[in-house]
């Protein structure tokens, strides 16, 4: 049986065959059909990319049906458990997990690009005393761009390699100094005899002289939650990455527009939304009325339902653990009780069971951050900092690929025609 597709267009009554490759079509296959020569042909209407494939990837893969996530082949679960972020930050980058000296020179090659520019700190000081921690972000990670100009030089291998260095050490410095300016504290510059979310929380917590030393649980939960939130294939701020860098932009300019797209609510601001409705919510005796509004389509449900997965987030069940571990030294967040039931009550709701909508990621970890001592401004920063890895991987897949083009989608435009413009004062 040959791989095609033959498709019959009954406005004229002409049979096509189109090639099928993965159980896919190629989309520039359906243009020869017309039904006049001078046709511009055929296209397909998909909004919200439901069922088009943006490209072929060997980065990340999902099977939304059965819950399961990998990384280049690895279970995330495996990741999770045996590795650390810097090794998943590699295995993402590079494709294979790292020996290790191959690990050791990595981590030294992200340490050698810790610090960021003096003139940052001018940047974060022009901030309002309460500006959004992701704001903060997004526009320091853009500004970068200024500080590399070389980083233009988007068709140089080893030049991008070079920048994806520097972006992925950097985004942790640039969180803290958001989160720092908030408070009114001054930054705490990166010390790079820590690991990475060591370093991180150091330039988080660390107050004056007083010695700072996280909790080893806390930094390996936080290595944890950074590995569930790496990566994760062809999301909305991964598309963002890969239409903006399709254009030939620079990597901080794709990387800040891809942490926009993560702001929002739908996507990485869930975590942030979610905190918001346990807040709202206030107490476990509420939470059914507040299950019926969502019903009743007054709100959406936080932190519940994705577009791929039609099973528990496999990254949900392991934060769900993880906040476990963490509030055995933090002490347990009040808001749990909430969430537990909320969940309960979901899962056995026919709405939700009809709909297939289950915890994904974001509807835990807001739990974990809060624990640890972080602002909700601050949850879709955590979100951000990990993916910026993913990012990454797929930027450099994209500009490897030899198919990539400027992503330049089509419409159906409806509007008027050739209307004879009358002047302002005859309007
Ligand atoms: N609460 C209540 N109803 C929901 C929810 C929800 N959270 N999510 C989807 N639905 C309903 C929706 O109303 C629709 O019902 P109907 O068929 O009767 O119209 C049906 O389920 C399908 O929803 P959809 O909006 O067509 O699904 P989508 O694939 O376009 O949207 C989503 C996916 C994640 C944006 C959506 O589920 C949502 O808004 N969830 C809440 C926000 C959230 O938690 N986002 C984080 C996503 S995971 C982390 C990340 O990768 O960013």
């Amino acid at each position: 049986m040959p791989d095609t597709l033959t498709i019959t267009d009954n406005r004229t009554g002409k049979s096509y065959e189109v090639d099928i490759t993965h159980d896919t079509i190629r989309a520039m296959d359906l243009r020869k059909i017309k039904v006049h020569d001078d046709d511009f042909g055929m296209m397909v209407y998909d909004p919200g990319y439901l069922n088009t494939t943006l490209c072929k990837s060997t980065v990340t893969y999902i099977d939304g049906d059965k819950g399961i996530l990998e990384y280049r082949g690895y279970p995330i679960e495996q990741l999770a458990e045996k590795c650390d972020f810097q090794e998943v930050a590699y295995l993402l980058m590079y494709g294979e997990l790292p020996n290790q000296s191959q690990l050791d020179e990595w981590v030294h090659s992200l340490k050698m690009h810790t610090m960021v520019h003096e003139n940052i700190k001018e940047q974060m000081a022009a901030f309002r005393y309460d500006a959004h921690a992701m704001g903060m972000f997004t526009s320091t990670v853009a500004s970068l761009s200024t500080f590399y100009p070389e980083a233009k030089q988007v068709h140089c291998a080893e030049n991008r390699m070079l920048q994806c260095q520097r972006l992925i050490a950097k985004v942790p410095t640039l969180a803290a100094y958001a989160y720092r300016h908030s408070q009114g504290q001054p930054y705490n510059y990166p010390k790079n005899d820590l690991s990475y979310t060591e370093n991180f929380l150091h330039m988080m917590f660390k107050m004056s002289d007083n010695p700072y030393h996280p909790d080893p649980a806390l930094v390996r939960a936080l290595d944890v939650l950074f590995i569930l939130h790496a990566d994760h294939e062809q999301n909305c701020s991964t598309s963002v990455m890969r239409a903006i860098g399709s254009s030939d932009a620079d990597p901080y300019s794709a990387l800040s527009g891809a942490a926009g797209a993560l702001y929002g609510p739908l996507h990485g601001g869930a975590n942030e939304a979610v905190l918001n409705m346990l807040n709202e919510i206030g107490d476990v005796k509420n939470v059914r009325d507040y299950v019926a509004k969502c019903k009743d389509g007054e709100h959406r449900l936080m932190g519940f339902g994705h577009r791929v997965y039609k099973n528990y987030d496999p990254r949900a069940r392991i934060v769900k653990q993880c906040a476990d571990e963490v509030f055995q030294v933090t002490g347990r967040n009040p808001l749990l009780d909430i969430a537990l039931e909320l969940e309960k009550i979901a899962l056995e709701d026919e709405y939700f069971v009809k709909r297939k909508l289950y915890p994904n990621v974001d509807f835990y970890s807001g739990l974990i951050y809060q624990a640890i001592g972080l602002p909700v401004t601050m949850f879709p920063v955590m979100f951000a900092i990990p993916r910026a890895v993913g990012w990454l991987a797929q930027w450099q897949e994209m500009m490897e690929d030899e198919e990539r083009r400027i992503q330049r989608p089509r419409q159906i435009y409806l509007g008027q025609r050739e209307r004879t413009l009358v002047p302002i004062e005859k309007r």
